[in-house]
C-alpha cells in the first residue's frame, strides 16, 4: 500500500500533484508520503500488539530528522549503527532508552558517548567488542546495557549483500560462542548482559527463514534458563520485504502470526528492527529526462538523476518501478533509463518497456523510500538532491538540495600550492 496514485493522468502523492513539487523544487527530487510511513509502522504495531514491543526503526535506511520524528512521535524507538546516528537520533529528542546500537565496528568513542547518553542496549557483535565496552563502561563508572548479536546461520532467501545471518557473514556469533560468552557474564563486571539480538537479513519475503532462526534462538534461550540465566530482551531484528515488482511478501499481520507462538514461549521483551517496511513504499525519486539517444542496438533515456542518487539498481540490481509523472497513452517502447554518470553501471532500469518517453518528461522511480538518499553520495561532483515530505495538502523542504558550495565546504588547498 502506499499514496503516490494516479489521479486523472498526474500522479499524486497524497493530495499533492508531483509535477507541481518538481517545478517548484527541481529534480532530482526524493518526495515522501506521510501517511504511507505512519501507516506501515501502525500495520507493524498493530500486528504485534499482544506483546507491546518496542519498534525500533532502522535509522539507515532513511535518516533523514524529520522522517524520524515522525515516527518517534508515534512511539518508535531506533535503531543505530553509528556515532553520527546517535547524534541524529539524539538531536531529534529521542528518549535514549529507545535507541539500540548494532555495529560489527563500533569505535571506542561512538561506545563512550552511547554509554553517556544511556541507551537502551548495545548489539554487541564480538568477544573484543564486549571487552572494549566493559573496559569503558568501568573507566566510566557505569554499568553499560548489552544484548548478544546472535548468527543463527540462516539462509534468508535474498541478495548475497543483503544476507547478514549466515555464519559465512561478519554479523554476530556463533549460538555455540554466544552460550560460553553468557557462561563467563561475570567476567565483564560492567556489563549488564541482558538480552539476545539476530538480524538475518534484508528484504526478506517469507516468514520461513524467520521462523528458522527464532526456533533456533528460542531453543538458545531455553538452554540459558536451564542452567539459570534469565535474560529480558528479545530483538529480532528487521528485515521484512516489501513490493518492488511483483513479490508477495508476508504481509505484517501473516508475520506476526507465523512467528507469535514462538515469541510468546519466550516470556521476554520484544523488540524490532524494521527500516525499509516502514519507508520503502513511501519515497520516490523524481528525476527529469534529459536526452533521449539511440544508438544501433538500443535507446537510452538519459535522466538527471544517476547511481549516486539512487545505488540500489547499480549495487543489487535492485529492480525499481518507473512510471512518466503524466500518464502517457502508446505503443510501449523498450529503453535503458540512465544516469549521467560516467560508469556503465550507473542505470536505473534495463530493456524496459515504457509508454513513450520524451525530452523534458518527468519520470518517478518509485519505492525508494529506504536505502535511496541514505546510500546517496557526491560522486562525480554532483549535489545531492532535495528531499520533501507530503502531507494531505500540504508539503514541506525536509532537506535542501546542496549547493556548490557544500561540494567545496570541507575541502582545503595547502598553501604551497598556491
Ligand atoms: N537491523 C540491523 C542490525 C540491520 O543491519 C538492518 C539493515 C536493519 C535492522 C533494517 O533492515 P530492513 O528492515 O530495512 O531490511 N542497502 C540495502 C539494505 C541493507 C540493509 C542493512 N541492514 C538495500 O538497499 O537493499
Amino acid at each position: 500500500m502506499h499514496d503516490f496514485k494516479f489521479l486523472g493522468n498526474n500522479l499524486f502523492c497524497e493530495k499533492v500533484p508531483v509535477t507541481n513539487l518538481a517545478r517548484k523544487f527541481g529534480t532530482p527530487l526524493y518526495v515522501y508520503s506521510f501517511r504511507t510511513m505512519v501507516e506501515h509502522f501502525r500495520k507493524l504495531k498493530d500486528a504485534f500488539v499482544h506483546f507491546r514491543p518496542l519498534i525500533c526503526y532502522s535509522l539507515k535506511a532513511n535518516s533523514n530528522l524529520a522522517l524520524a520524528k515522525i515516527l518517534v512521535n508515534q512511539g518508535a524507538g531506533l535503531d543505530i549503527v553509528s556515532g553520527g546516528e546517535l547524534f541524529k537520533a539524539l538531536r531529534i529528542g529521542i528518549d535514549p532508552k529507545k535507541i539500540v546500537y548494532a555495529s560489527v565496528g563500533k569505535t571506542e568513542t561512538e561506545i563512550a558517548k552511547a554509554i553517556k547518553s544511556d541507551i537502551l542496549f548495545f548489539n554487541a557483535e564480538s568477544v573484543s567488542e564486549l571487552r572494549t565496552i566493559n573496559r569503558i563502561a568501568g573507566s566510566l563508572e557505569k554499568t553499560a546495557r548489552v544484548a548478544i548479536r546472535i548468527n543463527p546461520d540462516i539462509e534468508p532467501k535474498t541478495h548475497k549483500y543483503i544476507t547478514t545471518g549466515k555464519l559465512t557473514n561478519k554479523f554476530g556469533l556463533s549460538l555455540s560462542d554466544a552460550f560460553d560468552i553468557f557462561l563467563d557474564r561475570d567476567n565483564f563486571s560492567n556489563l549488564s548482559i541482558n538480552g539476545v539480538h539476530m538480524h538475518i537479513g534484508s528484504q526478506i519475503i517469507e516468514s520461513s527463514p524467520f521462523i528458522g532462526a527464532i526456533r533456533r534462538i528460542v531453543a538458545f534461550i531455553e538452554r540459558l534458563n536451564k542452567v539459570g540465566i534469565v535474560i529480558e530482551y528479545l530483538n529480532i531484528g528487521g528485515g521484512l520485504g516489501i513490493i518492488y515488482n511483483r513479490e508477495n511478501p508476508q504481509t505484517a499481520a501473516e508475520f506476526a502470526k507465523n512467528i507469535s507462538p514462538l515469541l510468546r514461549k519466550t516470556k521476554l521483551k520484544i523488540i524490532l528492527e524494521p527500516g525499509r517496511f516502514i519507508v520503502g513504499n513511501a519515497g520516490i525519486l523524481v528525476t527529469k529526462v534529459i536526452y533521449v539517444k539511440k544508438s544501433h542496438a538500443k535507446t537510452f533515456a538519459i535522466v538527471d538523476a544517476g547511481m549516486n542518487d539512487l545505488i540500489r539498481p547499480s549495487l543489487y540490481g535492485a529492480f525499481h518501478n518507473i512510471v512518466s509523472l503524466q500518464r502517457k497513452i502508446g505503443p510501449q517502447k523498450t529503453l535503458d533509463i540512465v544516469g549521467p554518470i560516467c560508469e556503465s553501471a550507473d542505470f536505473f532500469a534495463k530493456n524496459r518497456k515504457m509508454p513513450p518517453i520524451e525530452e523534458g518528461d518527468l519520470l518517478a522511480i518509485m519505492g525508494t523510500g529506504a536505502y535511496g538518499f541514505s546510500m546517496a553520495s557526491n560522486y562525480n561532483s554532483r549535489l545531492r538532491p532535495a528531499e520533501v515530505l507530503v502531507k494531505g495538502a500540504h508539503y514541506y523542504l525536509i532537506r535542501e538540495r546542496e549547493s556548490l558550495t557544500d561540494l567545496v565546504r570541507l575541502e582545503h588547498i595547502p598553501n604551497f600550492l598556491n
